[in-house]
């Protein structure tokens, strides 16, 4: 899909207080649940209805045992009926924005942990998952990584020292809760010779920041599952270069375990059988797979305005392309978590255009915290 880099970051999308929960109940709450509950073993359509979160099945469970279902969030709707729908729904979450560098040590040496460890907190009073996203991303690492003492450029050795202490801090910190890294975020260009993308990290310490990143991280939390997370795994040119890189890591025996595919797409990209191949290419490397950003949007390109149907008929199409997807999902015992790019479409970073009218819809959960037919679907896929 196109990309939206000059506008995204560093992209906070949550205006808290526009998430309260829905205020339900009486026997229209309990014909609804009735309804949805039959129509999960009918096969048909669903549409978002009004049920308290309490009382719809849930996700988590539906996928026990075989996918974590997980979810990001920002630590603002943590207190609101969000976060009841993260604790009823989910079973694993990740800070939307908090663990970033430029977030978490916005100046050297000074860390501000408070709003991960909310969120930590929450997942352990709650018994959720934790994912840990992302300990080397170019647009988000902060500035002073890239300045010595005296304003100048900063070495490679003094960069690497920085990334050290940065892995070995958040590391440390979120050690035993934390399950899973996404060690390198983002390092793929196609237009690359070598695949690499020509940022900071690159121009400043070479090729191998991307070794030495896991290598950091593997030393801090030997337990600790390892991703190299991408978008866009499922076009052919960047799965070749992922490929290519990740085969690279593993030759030299840097301690990667797993693939992250973001997967933001549309409901009309890509094809079923493209994201079966990506998730094949490292299964067969003998990775680990996870789904770690999922949302679909609506519209054709991130940066439209119209929509090319009704929105009705677009979520009907949202709703049959999830179940499908989550179908393929399944069908790869070495793809362990399932986890949205947030939990409802009153919070998604894709309406975040400057600018831009738009209104996307890619998550489960309606800007009401109401299931829609997409939630429905997911549910009906574990049946
Ligand atoms: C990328 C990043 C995420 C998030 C999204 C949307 O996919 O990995 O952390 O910032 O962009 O902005």
């Amino acid at each position: 899909m196109e990309r939206m880099s000059e506008w995204r970051f560093p992209g906070r999308s949550v205006a808290p207080g526009r998430l309260d929960r829905p205020q339900r109940g009486g026997r229209h709450f309990f014909q609804l649940v009735a309804f949805c509950v039959f129509v999960v073993f009918g096969q048909s359509a669903c549409a978002a209805e009004s049920v308290e979160s309490s009382a719809l099945p849930s996700l988590a469970g539906a996928y026990k045992g075989r996918l974590k279902i997980g979810a990001a969030i920002e630590p603002e709707q943590l207190k609101t009926g969000v976060g009841a729908l993260l604790a009823s729904q989910f079973s694993s979450v990740v800070a939307e924005n908090a663990m970033k560098a430029a977030y978490i040590q916005p100046r050297e040496g000074e860390f501000d942990f408070a709003p991960a460890d909310t969120i930590a907190d929450f997942a352990q009073k709650h018994g959720l998952f934790m994912r840990g996203h992302t300990l080397l991303w170019d647009p988000l690492t902060p500035d002073w990584f890239w300045r010595d003492s005296i304003g100048k450029p900063a070495s490679r050795e003094v960069v690497l020292a920085r990334l050290k202490h940065h892995i070995e801090v958040v590391i440390g910190r979120y050690k035993q809760r934390v399950y899973a890294w996404d060690v390198v975020n983002e390092v793929i260009d196609v237009r690359q010779p070598n695949c690499l993308r020509d940022d900071r990290w690159f121009r400043v310490v070479g090729a191998d920041y991307i070794d030495f990143a896991f290598r950091y991280a593997h030393a801090a939390d030997p337990k600790a599952r390892l991703f190299i997370n991408d978008d866009g795994t499922a076009r052919p040119e960047k799965l070749r270069c992922l490929e290519l890189v990740v085969k690279g890591l593993l030759a030299r025996g840097v301690p990667v375990h797993g693939v992250g595919h973001q997967m933001h797409m549309s409901v009309f990209e890509p094809s079923l059988a493209a994201v079966d191949d990506a998730l094949s290419v490292f299964a067969r490397l003998g990775l680990e797979n996870e789904i770690t950003e999922f949302d679909m949007s609506l519209y054709q390109r991130y940066r439209s305005e119209s929509l090319s149907d009704t929105p009705d008929n677009l979520l009907a199409k949202q709703a049959e392309r999830y179940q499908a997807l989550m179908g393929v999902f399944l069908k790869h015992p070495e793809l362990t978590a399932v986890t949205w790019w947030g939990i409802s479409d009153a919070d998604t970073w894709l309406n975040a255009v400057p600018g831009r009218k738009r209104s996307d819809q890619p998550l489960l959960f309606d800007k009401q915290l109401r299931p829609k037919a997409s939630f429905w679907s997911v549910l009906r896929a574990a049946q």
